[in-house]
């Protein structure tokens, strides 16, 4: 790409916020018009997460507490982060949305109500800094193509301050075919390659425990992979 600029430098938080500000605040909008892919995309994560060795929770402490990173309307915590543990969790959400975290917390009333969803913070992943050492699981689904190549870095190490010992940070993605990341202008986000990605996890000081690519999803889609982290 020499002489170029690298797909990353493209993006632009502004021209991203405005699409999706005129995205439908429902389970279509957040994916695309493929609603019908969150099932087996839940059913993937929590098969992924369980074959993590996450560090034990004291029974008789607070539920451990998790964050969902660029949540739209909150899918993913509703449908897989707030049962985990059994369900004796405490899950934040962050997503810059306003419209989308209004969703949420209607969506997720119940939970807000019992305790499973904790703070909902209305801010961009790189404005967002974890508090140091308390999260168990860091969970960034379908939005990391959103922040720069050095924004992901940035933020990847202050997630790495964020989790508990142990603790693990989750990145699910759509993964980009060799050799080169992709920039979307629709949305303004830039879809990384596998080696890519493996690169900036890398320079945060991160070490990839385990991948896995998403099976079941429609083939004309782009393959999407989770890796989790810890720190090297
Ligand atoms: C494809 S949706 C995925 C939502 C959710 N993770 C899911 O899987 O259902 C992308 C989300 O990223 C959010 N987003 C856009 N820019 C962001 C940023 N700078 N930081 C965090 N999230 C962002 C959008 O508002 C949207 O909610």
């Amino acid at each position: 790409m020499s002489g170029q600029a690298s797909p990353d430098a493209l993006v632009d938080a502004q021209k991203s916020l405005e699409y999706w500000n005129g995205v439908d605040a429902t389970p279509n909008g957040m994916l695309g018009g493929y609603a019908s892919v969150s099932r087996v995309d839940l059913v993937g994560s929590r098969t992924f997460i369980a074959k993590l060795k996450l560090p034990d929770t004291p029974a008789t402490s607070a539920g451990p507490r998790v964050a969902d990173c660029g949540a739209g309307i909150g899918r993913v915590t509703k449908g897989f982060l707030s049962k985990l543990n059994g369900g004796r969790v405490c899950v934040d959400i962050v997503e810059p949305v306003e419209k989308f975290t209004d969703q949420a917390r209607d969506n997720l009333n119940e939970e807000i109500d019992n305790g499973r969803v904790g703070e909902i913070y209305n801010v961009g992943l790189e404005d967002w800094v974890p508090e140091a050492g308390v999260y168990w699981v860091i969970w960034n689904q379908w939005c990391l193509g959103h922040l720069q190549d050095q924004q992901l870095v940035d933020y990847l190490e202050r997630c790495k301050a964020g989790i508990v010992p142990g603790g693990v940070i989750v990145v699910k993605e759509n993964v980009a075919p060799d050799p080169d990341d992709i920039y979307d202008e629709v949305d303004s986000s830039v879809m990384r390659t596998d080696p890519k990605l493996r690169t900036l996890f890398g320079r945060a000081g991160l070490r990839m425990v385990r991948t896995e690519v998403q099976r079941g999803l429609p083939k004309k889609l782009y393959q999407v992979r989770s890796y989790a982290l810890k720190p090297s």
